[in-house]
């Protein structure tokens, strides 16, 4: 069988990730795959920089469109990030030409999931995001594939990692949200725009994609209700813990007689509960369905491993010939939501 070949835009903390894998495990991945993976070339902003890993071997792109539409290329593999931009220029250049494309970019989907997913239905091509929702975790797959037999009735838990790491240093080190957000800083943890974490809309993103995963709706980020966790102080904290909770950025979708509620906001959890328990930049996801009733993922929401196992994870799908839609079922089968209401948990 023919390699399968890869193009991948983007060579900063999840890209470099990506490369390794490819580099380090050919024959565990053939073997898996069936074929041999390749990467024939790639793009970044920079050619100069040095990435810590070989890119020999690799043609380079500056333009990342142009690299989404090479012949030699099978798969775009988006990696650079941003709603708009290259990123969605390139993505739908790739699907246009034929190729599908795997992507970790939440902001992306969350924003054009319903274009995009139609656009690669109407071109034959597969859409792919496993990377973009709670880093590591298998979540769409768990979703889309082992909980296909169910209703699900409620999609929960704590998606973004940078949120959980401060509130549950303020917690354990008594510290003002201030301080430990420049500690955020410091360690690399905050997004570039550092909103999109605190204000919870990256973990609005991901709840998004999720709900309509889990509800067979369109991506619906503006029906999502939003708050972020800039506002919480070291009383707030306090006074949670002398009561027995916890605070969490908590994110909750389900669907109702009134419509799909989608809500991501700082909650109180008893301290002893997994939820209150869940530590540092971890994620955890409570997924609920008719038959199964209840199943809890938790795993690393970010980080250059984790986030390129889940994405090698969706190439390694592709390989092997599985052709399933972005969000479950077909794009032109996803239901409208109807206006948005806020969900209790
Ligand atoms: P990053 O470290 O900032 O890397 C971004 C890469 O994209 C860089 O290599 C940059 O080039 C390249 N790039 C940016 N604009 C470009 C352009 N116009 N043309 C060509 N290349 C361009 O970002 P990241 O953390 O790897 O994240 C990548 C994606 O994964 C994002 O969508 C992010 O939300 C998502 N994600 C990240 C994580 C994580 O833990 N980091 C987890 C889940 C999902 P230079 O290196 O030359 O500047
Ligand atoms: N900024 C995100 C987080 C990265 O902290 O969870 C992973 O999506």
């Amino acid at each position: 069988t023919a390699p399968l070949r890869l193009g991948i835009a983007g060579l900063g903390t999840v890209g470099t990730g990506v490369v390794k894998i490819v580099r380090q495990k050919a024959n565990l991945l053939a073997q898996r795959a069936g074929r041999a993976i390749e990467i024939t070339a790639v793009s970044a902003r920079s050619r100069d920089k040095d990435r810590g890993v070989s890119l020999s071997g690799y043609d380079w792109e500056d333009d990342p469109v142009k690299l989404a539409t090479r012949e030699d290329v099978d798969v775009f593999v988006e990696l650079m990030g941003g709603s708009d931009g290259p990123a969605k220029a390139a993505t739908e250049a790739a699907i246009a030409a034929g190729k599908d494309v795997v992507t970790a970019n939440k902001a992306l989907l969350a924003l054009h999931g319903n274009s995009l997913a139609q656009a690669a239905e109407n071109a034959g091509q597969v859409l792919r995001f496993e990377a973009a929702v709670a880093g590591g975790i298998p979540v769409i797959k768990s979703l889309t594939e082992g909980l296909a037999g169910n209703e699900i009735t409620r999609v929960m838990g704590v998606m973004n990692g940078t949120c959980n790491y401060i509130l549950t240093r303020m917690q354990s080190a008594g510290l003002p949200y201030d301080e430990v957000f420049e500690e955020a800083n410091q360690l690399g943890y905050l997004e570039a725009d550092p909103t999109l974490d605190v204000g919870g809309i990256d973990a609005g993103h991901k709840l998004a994609l999720l709900a309509s995963i889990a509800f067979g709706t369109q991506v619906d980020f503006d029906g999502v209700s939003l708050e972020g966790i800039q506002n919480i102080t070291i009383e707030d904290i306090h006074q949670a813990a002398d009561m027995g909770y916890r605070i969490k950025l908590l994110g909750v979708a389900r669907k109702t007689g009134r419509g799909l509620e989608q809500r991501m906001s700082p909650c109180l959890v008893p301290d002893t509960s997994p939820l209150g328990q869940l530590e540092g930049g971890t994620n955890m996801v409570v997924l609920e369905g008719d038959a199964v009733e209840q199943v809890v993922l938790r795993g690393p929401g970010a980080g250059m491993g984790p986030t390129a196992s889940a994405v090698m994870g969706d190439v390694i799908d592709i390989a092997r010939g599985f052709r399933i839609s972005t969000f479950g079922i077909p794009a032109s089968e996803l239901a409208e939501t109807s206006p948005a209401t806020a969900a209790t948990p």
